[in-house]
């Protein structure tokens, strides 16, 4: 009967052993069994403290001078060799080749891949991960680079910490088509269900981003997908990317998140997680807040005028000073006050002399208009 006991015992143990690799691959979603109030439940460090996305406070982040603008290497230099496309279930996206990269960080970051995350309800419904003073995005674009000073590869540098740069760029929807996001939104259709994948003409993948990339969010965060690793650095472009709404209906009605196989089809939509709290970090700006306001040619107007009218005002001022102190002071006693002329300033001396001329002779026109010594 003990070894028996035992037996079972062992097999009970063995099955645990067994078991647990099998929950690292558990299915996720974003909604339903393991969805994502139950990521924690699964992947520890979904439940951590410096988790993303995050709603960004812009009362609350802070100007650091030394954030320098991003600039993205080789991200127009695609040559020719395809890219490729790919459902996972969880998101559209494309793989990366390795010479592209992003400079202006502390270290190299290598560019891995880059995928979307999108809404259901067309326009204005969210859709994107992170938020501005609580407002959504319609949708939003990750290109992930990992750190390739630092760490060998991407499955090594995810789960460290400074292991990944994320941009992050809000997308909204507009009157105009955008014509770069069709460079993926067109295949799309051919990888409708999850574990697909297939060949694109590469492309400029610097056209997908916004155009000033000086102006961005940047903080510690997260994966916000499973297992939620905590070792991106992010930035969040402050500028956002606009596409059409036909676009953005696109991409939140072809995909499937479940397989070819699988008789009971589910769209892939609403693959955006909720906002985590900041938990005492902080959230960085490259930009101040009157640097990222245009002037109106209005407000330009006022500034010329003003100006202006500040310069009328001290001339005046000044004018009326001189005066003063001509009409309290001799002006005869004035060059005596000055130091002998020395033989190599002839040229400085002159041009006093003019400008003694000018003024004396400006004086002798308006002195009569004057009372003279009415002041008390
Ligand atoms: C990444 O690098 C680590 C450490 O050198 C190595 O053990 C691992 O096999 C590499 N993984 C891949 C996918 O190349
Ligand atoms: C991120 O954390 C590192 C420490 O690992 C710190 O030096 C750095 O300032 C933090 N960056 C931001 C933007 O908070």
């Amino acid at each position: 009967m003990d070894f028996l006991c035992l037996f079972i015992l062992l097999l009970l143990l063995f099955f645990q052993w067994t078991a647990a690799p099998a929950a690292a691959e558990i299915s996720w979603t974003y909604t339903g069994l393991v969805g994502q109030t139950e990521w924690a439940q699964y992947f520890p460090y979904c439940g951590a403290t410096s988790q993303s996305p995050v709603d960004v406070v812009t009362t609350q982040t802070k100007y650091d001078p030394s954030l320098i603008p991003l600039t993205p290497l080789g991200y127009n230099q695609h040559g020719y060799k395809p890219f490729t496309l790919f459902n996972n279930g969880h998101t559209a996206g494309i793989l990366l080749p390795e010479w592209m990269g992003v400079s202006g960080l502390p270290w190299l970051f290598t560019a891995v891949q880059m995928h979307l995350h999108w809404g259901s309800g067309g326009p204005s419904y969210g859709g994107s991960e992170h938020t501005i003073n609580g407002l959504s995005a319609d949708a939003e674009l990750h290109v992930v680079h990992y750190n390739s000073e630092l760490y060998p590869n991407m499955s090594t540098a995810m789960t460290q910490r400074n292991g990944l740069a994320v941009l992050g760029i809000l997308i909204v929807t507009g009157e105009e088509t955008n014509l770069a996001f069709n460079n993926i939104l067109n295949y799309l259709g051919r990888v409708r269900h999850a574990d697909q994948s297939v060949s694109i003409p590469a492309f400029d993948v610097q056209s997908l981003l916004p155009k000033d990339l000086g102006r961005y969010y940047r903080y510690n965060g997260s994966l916000t997908t499973p297992p939620c690793y905590q070792s991106v650095i992010w930035t969040l472009f402050h500028e956002r990317v606009q596409i059409s709404k036909a676009q953005l209906l696109k991409m939140e009605t072809i995909l499937y998140s479940s397989k070819a196989e699988e008789k009971d089809r589910m769209l892939l939509q609403d693959n955006y997680r909720e906002t985590q709290p900041l938990n005492h970090r902080v959230i960085f700006t490259s930009f101040t807040a009157e640097s990222g306001k245009e002037l109106s040619s209005g407000e330009v107007t006022a500034i010329v005028i003003g100006v202006m009218c500040g310069c009328v005002g001290l001339a005046v001022i000044v004018r009326f000073i001189v005066k003063t102190i001509r009409s309290t002071s001799s002006w005869d006693v004035l060059p005596s006050n000055r130091p002998a002329p020395m033989p190599r300033m002839n040229e400085p001396e002159k041009k006093q002399d003019v400008d003694l001329n000018m003024t004396s002779e400006g004086e002798k026109k308006e002195e009569p208009s004057l009372p003279p010594q009415t002041e008390p």
